[in-house]
């Protein structure tokens, strides 16, 4: 094996590296060749402060060893590796820092899609046609969040989806699928055989509790190998527009870390190789949902029948939309130089981007008394043989936004440390004009009941926008 001295000469370290470094230099001996490679891509990358307050080899190595390990975690956890992450970030905060509106030159217009009534002839008809394809279908549950606006320490789909039985969220997701599987089975006449693969994405805030609590309920009698963790990692943060990065606060050897969105879903399916794997089993379709939304399942036959009917690529369950309600729309972007996509405007952007194409009272209400543009609801069905030929160009990374606290209006430093994110929803951003994105609308009752918020807040939310 090629020892870390013959490591430090192969990789041409020289006398600039040792000024520029002093610290870490002192401790090059303790490095293996790939952890030199980190530590030379951290250095050019801006990155000396992290190593300023290094001691001489032989206090603290096994917290420098540590520091390492955390380095090529987070390098190989993201697509294009951590270089990646802070050339990103150093465009986002500058984009930031100046205002740049992520939507500059697009003008939005009301996409087509399907509204639904539901019960009515044409629902029944998606719905018998959605209950065929379910045979097909895989889910993927994006269950890594932290809950912080429910103000709540547990996994959230551990808790009550009904007070009758207590039966919770996860156990009322498996029943559902269990039962869309056997359905379509039934109606294709058991030509499918096909167990319905389930795949959940954890993060370390969830995966621990989640695997509990599957174990503990003999997986609320899903076969285990039809279940599948997926586990997200978290991202480096950033101390300033320069994207330094943050070391955590409670230990000087290791990096901050804060979740990076629900997008990273994307890539992990596509590097843990389970599209593939359901590619060769014959899934079509893939379907994303989150984890408190007990009403779904009354929603997901016909919108898949929907997806099946039309053909798309890419499909968002979405609710009639209240002007300036706290959920995003979906909208057609069009841009000045001929560019088009169908993507979710968050609340906070759609009102000004309105406003500055020629509708100057903004996010209001059309005749119907809603706004003309869907509410995401973020429950998106993708059509599986796309999705992943746009996933081999990209590697499941997602377009991501920062979203800095500065200290004052000079924009030049942050109340604490930020980090990139990135959205399931924002996958269309980077598919052709000629991508097939659509929506389906069905009432709220129907489809969507998320337990976002605690008690309090959602009081005031639900006094807003009662009539
Ligand atoms: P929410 O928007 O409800 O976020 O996530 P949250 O993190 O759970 O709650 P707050 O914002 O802290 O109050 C929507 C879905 O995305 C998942 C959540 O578990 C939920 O199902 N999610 C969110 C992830 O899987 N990973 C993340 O990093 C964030």
């Amino acid at each position: 094996m090629e020892s870390a001295t013959e490591g430090i000469s192969k990789l041409g370290i020289n006398g600039d590296f040792a000024s520029s470094v002093p610290n870490l230099h002192k401790n090059l001996s303790l490095l293996s060749p790939d952890q030199i490679e980190l530590a030379k891509m951290l250095v050019e990358m801006g990155q000396s402060h992290l190593f300023s307050h290094w001691p001489e080899s032989g206090v603290d190595d096994g917290e420098k060893k540590a520091f390492f390990d955390q380095v090529a975690r987070l390098n190989s956890s993201y697509p294009g590796g951590l270089a990646s992450y802070i050339k990103t970030a150093r465009g986002l905060l500058a984009d930031s820092k100046t205002g740049k509106n992520p939507f500059d030159g697009f003008t939005p217009s009301v996409p087509t899609g399907e509204n639904l009534s539901y019960g009515d002839e044409t629902f029944m008809k998606f719905e018998e046609a959605g209950v065929k394809e379910a045979q097909n279908a895989a889910f993927v549950l994006v269950a890594g969040g932290l809950g912080e606006r429910l103000g709540y320490n547990g996994i959230k789909v551990a808790l009550p989806r009904e007070t009758t039985t207590g039966a919770c969220f996860l156990q009322h997701y498996i029943e559902n699928v269990l039962a869309l599987q056997e359905a379509s089975c039934k109606v294709t006449g058991g030509q499918s055989k096909r167990d319905i693969p389930f795949a959940i994405m954890t993060s370390d805030d969830t995966h621990a509790r989640t695997m509990q609590l599957l174990e503990s309920n003999s997986y609320f009698g899903m076969k285990p190998a039809q279940i599948k963790l997926l586990k997200q990692e978290k991202v480096a943060c950033l101390e300033d527009n320069d994207a330094r990065l943050a070391l955590d606060p409670q230990n000087k050897f290791r990096i901050q870390t804060k979740p990076h969105g629900h997008g990273d879903v994307h890539a992990l399916l596509y590097s843990s190789g389970v599209l593939e794997e359901w590619q060769r089993v014959g899934v079509r379709w893939v379907l994303f949902f989150q984890d408190t939304n007990g009403l779904l399942f009354k929603a997901i036959p016909a919108s898949l029948g929907v997806s099946a009917t039309k053909g798309y690529h890419v499909n968002s369950l979405s609710v009639p939309r209240k002007a300036k309600e706290a959920i995003g729309g979906i909208a057609k972007l069009t841009h000045t130089d001929g560019r088009s996509m169908v993507i979710n405007v968050e609340y906070n952007q759609l009102d000004p981007l309105l406003r500055a194409t020629g509708n100057p009272d903004g996010d209001v209400n059309c005749e119907t008394g809603y706004s003309p543009f869907p509410g995401n609801i973020n429950q998106l069905i993708m059509e599986l043989g796309p999705y992943l030929e746009e996933l081999k160009k990209t590697g499941g990374a997602i377009k991501e936004f920062v979203n800095p606290k500065y200290k004052d209006a000079s924009k030049t430093a942050f109340k604490s440390s930020t980090r990139l994110e990135c959205m399931m929803q924002d996958y269309p951003k980077t598919l052709p004009s000629s991508a097939r994105v659509g929506f389906t609308v069905m009432d709220a009752w129907v489809a969507y009941a998320p337990v976002k918020n605690n008690p309090e807040d959602a009081a005031k939310v639900s006094l807003m926008f009662s009539e």
